[in-house]
């Protein structure tokens, strides 16, 4: 037998500036159930929908030269539209022999299934401005008309819902209003979650939606391309050590440590030096 390879006990990072990546981590975890998970949130930055691209980019390359080198990750997952969108090109240029599975708007899924070709993308203010998203909408759904949503509140919101504090209906139908649209007969029927948060609050917006709509998550497929890249690391099954959760501030509150802990992560006390100045633009 070959000794075991080092490389196989490398953790995978699943990163997002909030609990949203939490979304994909589950469907990583089912489909690359022998490795060790690392879970990393960047809640001192949170939300990330309406940083500047300039100031978000180099915060998030700044970030991973930290977490790269303390975690010694197989591969991360960007679990977060807005950060990945902005950030991936530069993330992969500034850490070559790295591999980074990113998270952008299902649009092309979207254009594949409609049938009224009325196609919405809810995601953050920052997601829908990228170029990276009007570039997939170009290449991959020119025959359907294209709605962008980008809503400030829903992030927040999904951060509140998930730790059981209550969320107005009213609130969460105004920020999806705009996403349901009627044109000549046909009616929106694809809403693209372009933000990691919203899976969350899929059940609530079901139950307030005007009418009927599939709700596109891509955790999945995230998951499935994150397990395509890993070879099968027999050596690693049933780790030693626990999955775990870090957080940029260093201190979450009780409610996100309990969260946390539902998902099986330890929360670490790591404190973070990189990306720690607040360059909002
Ligand atoms: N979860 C993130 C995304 O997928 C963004 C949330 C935020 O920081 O605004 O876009």
């Amino acid at each position: 037998m070959s000794e075991p390879d080092i490389a196989s006990h490398r953790p995978v990072l699943v990163f997002d500036s909030g609990i949203g990546g939490l979304t994909v981590l589950r469907e990583a975890r089912v489909l690359i159930p022998e490795r060790r998970f690392v879970y990393v949130a960047d809640d001192a930055g949170f939300p990330y929908g309406g940083w500047s691209e300039d100031a978000l980019r180099d915060h998030v390359v700044a970030l991973f030269g930290t977490l790269l080198q303390d975690h010694d990750p197989a591969l991360c997952v960007v679990a977060c539209n807005t950060a990945f969108t902005v950030a991936g090109a530069a993330l992969r240029a500034a850490y070559p022999d790295r591999v980074f599975v990113g998270t952008v708007p299902a649009i092309k899924p979207a254009a594949e299934r409609t049938r009224s070709c009325l196609v919405s993308v809810l995601a953050t203010p920052g997601t829908v401005q990228r170029d990276y998203t009007r570039r997939l909408i170009r290449s991959f759904a020119s025959r359907c008309k294209v709605q962008l949503v980008g809503s400030t509140r829903l992030a927040q919101m999904a951060e509140a819902y998930i730790r059981g504090q209550t969320v107005a209906d009213e609130a969460i139908r105004a920020e999806i209003a705009a996403a349901f649209v009627e044109d000549g007969g046909a009616r929106t029927d694809i809403v693209v979650l372009g933000c990691t948060h919203y899976p969350f609050l899929a059940n609530v917006f079901r139950r307030l939606a005007p009418w009927p709509v599939d709700w596109l998550d891509p955790a999945e497929a995230i998951a499935r391309h994150a397990r395509s890249l890993l070879p099968w690391a027999e050596h690693a099954l049933h780790p030693a050590s626990a999955d775990s959760a870090f957080f940029t501030s260093g201190a979450p509150d009780f409610a996100t440590r309990r969260l946390m802990n539902s998902f099986g992560l330890a929360v670490g006390d790591e404190t973070f030096t990189a990306g720690r100045a607040d360059p909002r633009g």
